[in-house]
């Protein structure tokens, strides 16, 4: 929802699609803020200075102190420009190989914010018992399998090795800089000291520490020779305080081995990360990390949006690097490639303690391990969220919802979710009926409910402030709001709902006190959503947190958070907390709980653990529509694989044409939702014209009977982080030619390559294939040919058709009957696609559970793995079970088999069949088909038609009717050819 609806409406009717619709003076450049204009001269003043530069931190070795575990050693670090300022640097290497780095001021005049990682982390990293740290006169090093960790003194220099090779390293540059707290020079004073006096002791202590620093005023030298901004900072109409100075950070991370960089979402622009400083950089600006409410983004920009993940990896062809920095403030990162095979970035942060992980590889499957294991995997969502979600601006009334229901049912579209925006609420006071319009908010959910459907509803975190307003008024009597800057009262600001309030959810005594509100029965004391049911999930927009009338749209951040915290410290976290008080809400809205849907438009690192994301308010132009493409794939990256891009663009109104390629898109993403603003037509797929709407119609039901690959997908990241989208570095991390590539991607593990058609009047295309393997259309079942230099293949996609192929050695389980929604297919028969590998094998695998419960927390779920094998003149594909297997089955003390008693939820499925089953790539026709120890079964042929190179053209396409199996057993399908 942008904050301007009037100026919307006005910009669409005259500007949109002008890419340049965003108020770019909303917001900041770097040179418009203080901290990253320090910054940014800091670097400048190096570059400028080329090898006469040095870093004036350094490391005391008499300070070291090694831990009896070994594992973490803690150090004193001094700058040499402030002698008397003491700094602690402490290090440790996780079980993992991860490595932690952090610093902080010791004994200063305040306190740096240093819970960042306390939110993000799931818990306290388990120390690798195995690490030694040798201490020499230059340097203490600690050696660990093929990794090496190298902490130099002089100037203070910490660098990442494997195999010998550097890999990551720190203050290389000599950017570090950690702005010690200061206390503030007499006003009088302040202009005419243009340079700080050097403080007492500072000489002595220079000449212990053997600087190459100008001897003349080496603290302009290094710092600048201004007070820029320390004390107070404006920006438009406002003034930001900062009571406690300067305390900004920088430090530059290189990558000496790594020409290639994705992730620090959320940025619209492409996957592998275009440079912001060097020679000729892309973008002018850092990429900054500072959650906002940018109204009409731009397409291809450096700038800030509503989301933060400070987690990039490196990656060259033969490593895999990540780095993951816990910091919750506004924070700048620029981006250099001195060569083409190495990057260095600079980052910049306002506030808060160097806490950074250095997370080793060596491949991108193993950085995924490594940073789930730090901020968790994904949470197995509900299956029906999977689904088709029908949102607008707004659905105003209960009827309209009726109304829209009956209309999908009666063209036979598959939906799941129906969602109110702000308007169902009583003067935008969220939980609170609009009564007038919803005069029976549980009688229309029930109404969606009995066809197996859900709803969805926004609650948004500001309120409105009235007394008759329970949500506002007992926050407000818990003294759980944000204060304004005076510490005192409670902090007031302009959103949809008037003058409103925010609760403080780093305030613990807010926590219960919220998740009470969901409850769907009332309370022995206080408010709760009685009209509303458990079929309603929640949608948390607006949870920046957008102000209407505050700086960059978003919370003064000099407000003041539980603790004593400025908003500036804690800024990038506050929206992840909101959505995970909510999701946890909805959980236990039932005994025992359900799983809740819970979509967010902040986040921070962790925010996987609650539910979805989305791209925000999108524009309807194509650009949009293929950068959404890429930010979904960045996100997945930074662990946040719940993702999606509103279809349709939420601005504009997008020609059918438009329409039906983002539905393309749409049903390609792990988030599916229409959306659109309150002053577009009306666009829900059943309003289209022939032939747009059956194309329209066959693409949901496409998503739908891809379901079960989808799930499968979901569970593996959920176990492993690695993202459901997969970029062609992630994988084929080896192929340099696939580093760049951000428009096609593979879906979880299934095979299933897509390259959805993003420009406006286009059916030529090409698909990349990155291996000597054969690629089946997945429609035509036409067979091309990689090769291992990687190939390009000329496609042709009308707009009724979407690139998307199996990679040979993949079989896919779908469920081809059209429901109306997912719930319905429960107990929904099988079709097993058999994409067989120019050697003849080919794996999948198909994940089952009741899709609401935590039953499959304790076994409840069938995991099945398919395997065909080719010998001599046989084919023989097999089912088997996965369940029983499971990594953490057994540690419940449960470990069922798929066909085990007590696997309730496998003998709910248990006489489902699969109906079919399509081999493909076979090079003849069989003799016979039988399952193991069974009959000759119904099956029929078509040959293959050669055609182009080697093995390509139609291939042979063996389809077995009924297999006469179930999909819980084992079993064995026998084709002699
Ligand atoms: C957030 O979620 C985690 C679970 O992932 C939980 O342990 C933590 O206490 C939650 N609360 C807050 C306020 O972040």
């Amino acid at each position: 929802m942008p904050p301007w609806t009037l100026l919307g409406v006005l910009s669409l009717l005259l500007v949109v699609p002008d890419a340049l619709a965003v108020k770019s003076h909303d917001f900041k450049t770097c040179s418009q803020a203080g901290f990253c204009r320090r910054g940014r001269a800091l670097s400048a003043r190096a570059a400028e200075a080329k090898s006469a530069w040095n870093s004036p931190y350094s490391l005391d070795p008499a300070s070291i102190i090694i831990a009896s575990n070994k594992a973490v050693f803690t150090a004193g670090v001094k700058s040499a420009l402030y002698p008397e300022i003491n700094f602690g640097l402490e290090l440790r290497v996780h079980d993992d190989g991860v490595v932690r780095v952090r610093m902080d001021e010791i004994n200063g005049l305040r306190k740096r914010y240093d819970e960042a990682a306390s939110w993000a982390l799931i818990s306290e990293p388990q120390i690798s018992e195995d690490i030694t740290w040798t201490a020499g006169k230059k340097d203490i090093k600690a050696k660990y399998g093929n990794n090496e960790v190298v902490v130099a003194f002089e100037p203070l220099k910490i660098s990442l090795l494997r195999g010998g090779k550097e890999q990551v390293v720190l203050n290389g540059q000599g950017l570090l800089h950690m702005e010690h707290f200061r206390t503030k020079a007499v006003e009088e004073t302040k202009t005419e000291e243009a340079e700080p006096k050097p403080e007492e002791g500072a000489e002595d202590a220079a000449e212990q520490v053997v600087m190459k620093v100008p001897e003349v005023n080496p603290r302009a030298w290094f710092e600048g020779d201004t007070e820029d901004d320390w004390w107070e900072e404006r920006f438009s109409t406002w003034t930001d305080s900062k009571p406690k100075g300067p305390e900004s950070l920088s430090i530059d991370i290189s990558f000496p081995s790594h020409g290639t960089i994705y992730g620090i979402p959320q940025h619209a622009t492409r996957l592998a990360l275009p440079t912001t400083a060097g020679d000729s950089p892309t973008f002018t600006d850092p990429y900054r990390l500072y959650n906002t409410d940018v109204f009409e983004y731009l397409a291809s920009s450096p700038m800030s949006l509503y989301g933060s993940i400070p987690i990039l990896h490196a990656h060259s062809a033969d490593s895999t690097v990540g780095i993951f920095h816990a910091v919750g403030s506004e924070t700048w990162i620029d981006v250099a490639h001195p060569t083409d095979k190495s990057t260095t970035t600079h980052w910049i942060s306002e506030s808060g303690i160097l806490d950074l992980f250095l997370m080793p590889g060596p491949t991108p499957a193993d950085v995924f391990a490594q940073y789930s294991a730090l901020t968790g995997t994904p949470v197995l969502p509900p299956h029906w969220s999977l689904g088709y979600h029908q949102c607008r601006w707004n659905y105003i009334s209960s009827d309209d919802v009726r109304t829209v229901q009956k209309r999908f049912d009666e063209e036979d579209m598959p939906v799941d979710v129906f969602w109110l925006d702000i308007e169902y609420s009583e003067d935008h006071k969220y939980f609170m009926w609009n009564e007038k319009n919803f005069p029976d908010p549980v009688d229309m959910t029930n109404d969606v409910a009995a066809l197996g459907r859900k709803m969805v509803v926004i609650v948004d975190p500001h309120l409105k402030r009235t007394s008759t307003y329970p949500a506002f008024q007992e926050a407000s009597d818990r003294q759980v709001l944000v204060k304004p800057p005076s510490g005192e009262g409670e902090y007031e600001g302009w959103c949809w709902s008037g003058s409103s309030s925010w609760i403080d959810f780093f305030n613990p005594n807010s926590w219960d006190w919220w998740k009470a509100k969901f409850k769907t029965t009332a309370l022995k004391e206080g408010w709760s959503w009685t009209s509303s049911t458990t079929d309603i999930h929640i949608w948390n927009d607006m949870n920046e947190p957008s102000v209407f009338n505050g700086p960059e749209i978003s919370m003064p951040r000099d407000n003041i958070h539980h603790g004593g915290w400025e908003h500036r410290d804690i800024h990038n976290i506050n929206g992840m907390l909101f959505s995970n008080l909510t999701s946890q809400a909805v959980q236990e809205r039932t005994d025992p709980p359900t799983r809740p849907f819970v979509l967010t438009r902040s986040f921070f690192a962790g925010s996987q653990r609650f539910g979805a994301m989305w791209t925000g308010d999108n524009l309807g132009t194509w650009e949009h529509m293929a950068v959404g493409i890429q930010m979904v794939l960045a996100n997945g990256i930074a662990g946040l694989s719940f993702a999606g891009s509103d279809v349709g663009g939420f601005f504009g109104n997008p020609e059918p044409e438009m329409l039906v390629r983002w539905y393309q898109v749409g049903i390609f993403n792990p988030f599916l939702r229409a959306h659109a603003h309150i002053d577009t037509k009306r666009r829900e797929p059943f309003l289209l014209e022939q032939p747009y709407k059956g194309i329209v119609k066959d693409l949901l039901r496409l998503r739908y009977t891809m379901l079960p690959v989808w799930y499968t997908a979901f569970r593996e990241t959920s176990v492993t982080g690695v993202p459901v989208l997969r970029p062609h570095y992630v994988m084929f991390p080896k192929d340099p030619k696939g580093f760049d590539l951000d428009d096609q991607y593979f879906i979880g593990n299934s095979g299933l390559l897509v390259k959805p058609i993003t420009t406006k009047g286009t059916t030529k295309t090409t698909v990349y294939l990155a291996e000597d393997e054969v690629y089946y259309d997945y429609f035509t079942h036409h067979a091309y040919r990689g090769t291992a230099k990687g190939k390009e293949i000329d496609y042709t996609a009308e707009l009724h058709q979407v690139p998307l192929f199996v990679r040979g050695g993949s079989i896919v389980p779908t469920r081809e009957r059209p429901r109306r929604a997912s719930s319905l297919m429960h107990r929904d028969p099988f079709t097993l696609r058999v994409a067989l590998a120019k050697a003849g094998a080919a794996r999948g695998e198909l994940y089952l559970d009741d899709g609401v419960s935590y039953a499959h927390e304790k076994g409840q779920f069938v995991w099945r793995a398919f395997e065909a094998a080719t010998a001599k003149k046989t084919v023989r594909v097999a089912s088997t079970d996965l369940g029983a297997a499971r990594p953490g089955a057994a540690v419940d003390g449960i470990a069922l088999a798929s066909y085990d008693a007590g696997n309730k939820f496998a003998e709910s499925i248990a006489d489902v069949r699969v109906e079919k089953m399509v081999v493909v790539g076979l090079s003849g026709k069989p003799a016979s088909v039988k399952v193991d120890g069974g009959a000759e079964l119904v099956w029929e042929f078509t040959p293959g038609v050669a055609a182009g190179g080697k093995g390509e053209g139609v291939a042979g396409v063996l389809t077995i009717k009924d297999p006469k199996v179930r999909i819980v057993e084992d079993w064995a399908i026998i084709i002699q050819l």
